[in-house]
């Protein structure tokens, strides 16, 4: 959050909000490498603040981490409930990291976790059509005009849903395997539409975000983003 540099540097206990005036007004303070200007406004978590050329302030560095969430845990940081947590995956992380979305209790895979705020809420933003996969098992036999029907559109309690891509990968004399891509990011939305056309969901796992693969991460374990995903998920 972006805040009067002369309250920075007194909430950091380094002088008075008069006296960080001062400091400002004799050019002993930079921002970003900038002299910085009275009343100019900083963000303490991004920018790099020096007095007298020293650092003051470093931002935190961002991380970008890929969890595979196992089922039966909770894709935040607390329940009150007391079950288990994504928290308990995120051992040795010395940074807050939230996560991007959610995945159900129930729902296992892709789970992307980060400290940078801004990209968090870009990606959450309705208008940002980010691309979802999942595989999911069904119960009974999908039927051709029943793929259709799921790619075109399936209308829930709340709306119709967008045009999603699907494929069918197996079926049994049971149950049906699809892999499924969607492009927004309503409540328990696969599961939803699979139940609106009378096959529900026994398994659902999400494998891909953006372009960024689950690949062999095993149940439970987390790594760091490439640049380069992190780069196409920044839209660079
Ligand atoms: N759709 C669901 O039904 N559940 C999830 O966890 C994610 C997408």
């Amino acid at each position: 959050m972006q805040q009067r540099l002369q309250k920075i540097l007194a909430m950091m206990g380094i002088t008075s909000r008069r006296k960080a005036e001062e400091l400002i007004l004799n050019g002993r303070v930079t921002v970003n490498g900038q002299l910085a200007q009275l009343g100019m406004k900083a963000d303490p978590k991004k920018d790099h603040i020096k007095v007298d050329g020293k650092i003051l302030i470093k931002p935190e560095p961002k991380i970008y981490l890929a969890l595979n969430k196992p089922k039966k845990v909770i894709s935040s940081l607390h329940d009150p409930e007391g079950r288990t947590t994504i928290k308990d995956f995120l051992k040795g992380i010395k940074q807050r990291v939230f996560p991007i979305g959610r995945l159900d209790y129930d729902t296992e895979g892709l789970l992307l976790l980060t400290n940078d705020g801004e990209l968090t809420q870009k990606i959450l933003h309705p208008s940002y059509r980010i691309p979802k996969t999942y595989l999911v098992k069904i119960k009974g036999l999908i039927q051709e005009n029943e793929i259709k029907k799921i790619s075109q559109g399936v209308r829930l309690q709340d709306g119709l849903t967008l045009p999603a891509q699907v494929r069918l990968i197996k079926q049994n004399e049971n149950n049906s395997w699809l892999e499924i891509t969607i492009y927004e990011g309503r409540k328990r939305q696969v599961r939803r539409m699979f139940d609106a056309i009378g096959h529900p969901v026994i398994k659902l796992k999400r494998i891909a975000i953006d372009g960024i693969k689950l690949g062999d991460l095993k149940t439970g374990e987390l790594r760091h983003l490439t640049e380069r995903e992190v780069n196409k998920l920044k839209g660079l």
